[in-house]
């Protein structure tokens, strides 16, 4: 995956859902309180880094990524958002990078960037070492599929985006299949913390609800998602589905995403949490 060449997507998903983010940060501040080191593990561009510093003025965020353009762009964005006194970078690949931190850490917080390592229970006891005693490791997956349109869009058979879905599913196991020492586990995220001698697990999912009519912004979003589909599915997809693609991405298509009024944006993430025993 090429990450630095995904940065505006990034960038503009974490920018549209930080009601969300700002929502889980709120629950995590509930039992955080006063951590002096957050790391931010697969940061991509420090969007959610930064919504980090801001909860927690009295922190210091660290961001680590495996793709330093990305790191760049989070540290452009504290100085440009004013946090870059307590803001750094680490570039490596995780969980590997970890060993290169100085302090333990009081919040570690994952957010849909651990299954993109290979083996993620390995992952979450290197992470789990890297608490200070009390610290809090929070990870972001799982949650509901995103949705954009109506099941029935009044073009093509309806149910387009339940069938994306299960196109999505196949991709998924592809690429964790794929990932350098991939290593195979039920994804029961609180037990995965637990045999890593975590505590306290806690699970919460939060909503994104931009209900039609769609801002531009989040139009964009749509757009930029379901173009992102229609060209890694390019092959897979059904003819009939590929056709109504390309007319809801066509700018000029009054059934297109940028011109129908139906378009929103539904989104759920779950977020799991654990404490290190003191
Ligand atoms: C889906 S993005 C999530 C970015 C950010 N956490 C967010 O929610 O907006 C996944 C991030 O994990 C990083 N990543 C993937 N595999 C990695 C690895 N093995 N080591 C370090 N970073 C990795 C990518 O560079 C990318 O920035």
């Amino acid at each position: 995956m090429d990450w630095a060449e995904m940065a505006p997507h990034l960038v503009a998903q974490a920018e549209l859902f930080t009601p969300l983010y700002e929502r889980a940060l709120a629950w995590l501040a509930k039992e955080v309180t006063e951590p002096g080191l957050i790391v931010d593990l697969g940061s991509g561009p420090g969007v959610v880094s930064g919504l980090f510093a801001e909860t927690f003025p009295g922190a210091r965020v660290l961001a680590v990524d495996g793709s330093e353009p990305l790191l760049e762009q989070a540290g452009e964005r504290a100085a440009r958002l004013g946090y870059a006194d307590r803001f750094g970078t680490l570039a490596g690949e995780l969980p590997g990078a970890l060993d290169e931190l100085d302090y333990p850490a009081d919040l570690l917080w994952a957010g849909r960037s651990l299954h993109h390592l290979g083996d993620q229970r390995a992952a979450l006891t290197t992470f789990a070492q890297r608490l200070a005693p009390g610290g809090t490791l929070a990870i972001m997956e799982g949650g509901l599929p995103s949705r954009f349109l109506p099941r029935d869009i009044g073009i093509g058979r309806p149910g387009l985006e339940a069938r994306l879905d299960a196109l999505q599913e196949e991709w998924f196991a592809q690429m964790r299949a794929d990932l350098p020492g991939s290593v195979e586990v039920t994804e029961d995220w609180p037990a995965l913390l637990g045999s890593a001698g975590l505590k306290h697990t806690r699970s919460r999912s939060f909503l994104l609800d931009l209900p039609a009519p769609a801002s531009d912004r989040a139009r964009a979003y749509v757009t930029d998602s379901l173009g992102r589909l229609r060209e890694v599915y390019a092959d897979i997809l059904d003819p009939e589905d590929r056709a109504v693609l390309d007319r809801l991405l066509d700018p000029a298509d009054p059934a297109g995403v940028r011109r129908r009024s139906d378009v929103f944006v539904l989104a759920a993430h779950t977020v799991h949490t654990a404490v290190k025993p003191a």
